[in-house]
């Protein structure tokens, strides 16, 4: 009786091992493609409500070809955060002094972090979007944040021309007129222009988004199975996707070519089921720009990153002792453009070395 009874209670423990490991083991070991999106479909309603509404004044805001007298072009500055913003005293300084028909400033802050908001007199103070939504690493949520910024600014302001993504970590490494003058009139500033002929009263004809657009990657292949082997077909063929930093400058016309996609966002904003692979803000928007008009596009960024020494897909960060004018300088030079136009990342307390050059040397050029 003893025995038997050992017997059944080994019995049903070696039965239920396989049911166990079924049940908890293998869907960590062997996890099946996930298909659904975890983006709230409330958000996707509203964002898409903001979308379709861009899209729509494209069509009907014709003012700018039709006699409308010489509307100054805008520079939309987009700063997407999960923090306070770190740089923003360096930040007033740069546009301080220059007319707002040159430009406009937008803050996509995530709404579930407490961030100190800016004195009433600063730039920053009506700048943050009232459709800010909670941000992730590694999710599909830093794509629809930067879709919302483009979307807003791109509403907001028939005038914004080019549309600068940056951080809470980034910083300039030039003047406002320095920006403004290599965006929107140098003819030169852009080595790897097909046609630098400036137009008439010197302002550039074909404006280029300023976009990496990487397909030699060593990891490539890896990240685009991140979702499941065959989750991003047929839509997105491996030959198209592309890598590329989030922070980018983009036109005008590709904000909108931006708002209006559907079909890839149907497939990048499935979740990752390998987090080490997972960076879809660094692969969206180069892949649809790559698939939709890599001739307007440059192929390389003007925002400065060191990615050597590289952890956890965290770029190299200063620190205030090594900010020193030849920083600056070095961090500028660039071998596809006239100089870098911003860099990233710093620590916080960056801050105050920063300022100390900013009138010596990164605001004089
Ligand atoms: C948010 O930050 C402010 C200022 O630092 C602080 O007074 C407040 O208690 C914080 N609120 C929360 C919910 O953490
Ligand atoms: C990039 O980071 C490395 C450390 O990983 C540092 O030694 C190097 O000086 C940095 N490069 C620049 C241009 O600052």
């Amino acid at each position: 009786m003893y025995y038997s009874k050992q017997f059944i209670l080994s019995f049903s423990f070696l039965l239920s091992l396989p049911i166990i490991f079924f049940i908890f083991i293998a869907p960590h070991v062997f996890p099946s493609p996930p298909t659904e999106s975890l983006i709230p479909i409330s958000d996707e309603i509203s964002d898409q409500t903001l979308f379709s509404s861009a899209a729509a004044s494209s069509t009907s805001l014709s003012h700018l070809s039709s006699g409308y007298p010489n509307p100054k072009l805008k520079i939309a500055f987009l700063f997407l955060t999960n923090s306070d913003l770190h740089f923003s005293p360096i930040w007033e300084k740069f546009f301080s002094n220059h007319p707002k028909s040159l430009y406009n400033v937008y803050v996509h802050a995530d709404p579930f972090v407490n961030i100190t908001r800016p004195q009433k007199d600063s730039v920053f103070a009506n700048a943050f979007i009232s459709n800010a939504k909670r941000t992730a690493r590694a999710s599909p949520t830093l794509i629809s944040a930067t879709r919302r910024l483009l979307a807003t600014a791109f509403l907001d302001d028939p005038a914004n021309t080019y549309f600068a993504v940056l951080s809470q970590y980034c910083v300039p490494l030039h003047s406002f007129g320095y920006v403004y003058a290599s965006l929107l009139e140098s003819p030169t500033f852009d080595k790897t222009d097909p046609d630098p002929n400036p137009g008439l009263r010197g302002v550039r004809v074909v404006y280029r988004t300023f976009i990496e657009l990487i397909s030699d990657e060593p990891r490539l292949w890896k990240r685009y199975n991140a979702r499941g082997r065959y989750a991003m077909l047929p839509e997105v063929p491996f030959e198209k996707f592309r890598v590329g930093s989030q922070f980018f400058v983009m036109t005008r016309r590709h904000a909108l070519l931006t708002i209006k996609d559907r079909v890839l966002w149907r497939k990048f904003k499935l979740p990752c089921y390998r987090s080490d692979a997972c960076y879809p803000e660094e692969h969206y928007f180069p892949t649809l720009l790559n698939m939709k008009d890599p001739e307007g596009c440059t192929g390389y960024t003007l925002t400065q990153v060191n990615w050597t020494g590289t952890v956890k897909g965290h770029p190299y960060t200063y620190r205030p002792k090594e900010v020193v004018p030849e920083l600056i300088k070095r961090l500028r030079r660039s071998s596809h453009s006239g100089s870098y136009l911003f860099a990233r990342k710093f620590t916080p307390d960056c801050l105050k070395p920063l300022l100390a050059i900013a009138d010596s040397v990164i605001f004089r050029d």
